[in-house]
């Protein structure tokens, strides 16, 4: 990674040839004391994981899994926000690198022409309500081919490689997502949410559309509206309801 121009982002780096879950590999890390910034990157995974306990497909050599450890002095509460910079860092990275237009669906996801190209799993530990430590999961679909990925993916994936129709380099891929995760880190310190929420927003592909969200209480049909001060997701719903969105599965109907 001799392109990372970070202070701390990736500075005490793991590097492992297959591995169960790079998320295991940065906990087992994190347990032992490593440093905030800590990164562990794979190049193939056995048993990758997504949100919902869903299976990451993580094929040799074509994609980026990785993990990043960091310790931020903050509440729980922080983790949901911690979601939105993130993907807002990863979508600015792809777009710089690869030229690809990618947009975010909310909280997270990275679609380029409605299909997925890249998931974040954000996993913390806490302490009476302070964070440990939190692990950032990010899976990009850099250079897979579609003939390479399970037929079940078809419709719903794609990777870099098909939409850009080039190879990308991960290693410079990896670079510009830690370069701008500790930019808008700096910032969200400096100067709160209120400008990562602005960069969401410009980046979503989520506002003014149709959506079907599940969340754990109940199923809302109607139109994402807007993402409010705290990063939840405002949907006016059918009979013309808001409904505050903290946590679920969002669809673009
Ligand atoms: C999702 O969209 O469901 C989240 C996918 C997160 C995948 C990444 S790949 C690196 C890290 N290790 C894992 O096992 N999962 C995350």
């Amino acid at each position: 990674l001799d392109r990372l121009q970070t202070r701390t982002f990736g500075r005490q780096l793991k590097l492992l040839g297959v591995t169960s879950s790079t998320q295991e590999e940065a906990r087992r890390l994190a347990e032992e004391g490593a440093p905030s910034g800590t990164l562990v990157v794979a190049e193939e995974q056995t048993g990758g994981r997504g949100r919902q306990g869903k299976k990451w497909f993580s094929p040799p050599y074509k994609g980026i899994w990785m993990s990043l450890l960091l310790r931020p002095q903050r509440p729980l509460s922080f983790a949901p926000q911690l979601t939105l910079l993130t993907a807002v860092a990863v979508c600015r990275a792809v777009r710089k690198v690869s030229g690809v237009d990618a947009g975010i669906k909310w909280p997270n996801d990275l679609l380029a022409n409605g299909k997925k190209i890249c998931g974040i799993l954000i996993e913390s530990a806490g302490e009476d309500e302070r964070i440990k430590y939190c692990i950032i999961g990010i899976g990009i679909d850099v250079n897979v081919d579609r003939d390479e990925m399970p037929a079940a993916l078809h419709d719903i994936a794609t990777s870099l490689k098909m939409e850009s129709g080039q190879a990308q380099n991960r290693a410079e891929l990896i670079a510009a997502v830690l370069d701008e995760l500790e930019l808008l880190y700096a910032l969200y310190e400096e100067e709160g949410f209120a400008p990562i929420r602005h960069l969401w927003e410009a980046l979503s592909v989520t506002l003014g559309r149709r959506v079907a969200v599940k969340t754990a209480q109940r199923d809302v049909n109607g139109t994402a509206e807007a993402l409010d001060e705290s990063g939840a997701l405002v949907v006016l719903d059918d009979s013309g309801k808001k409904i505050m969105i903290f946590s679920g599965d969002v669809q673009l109907t």
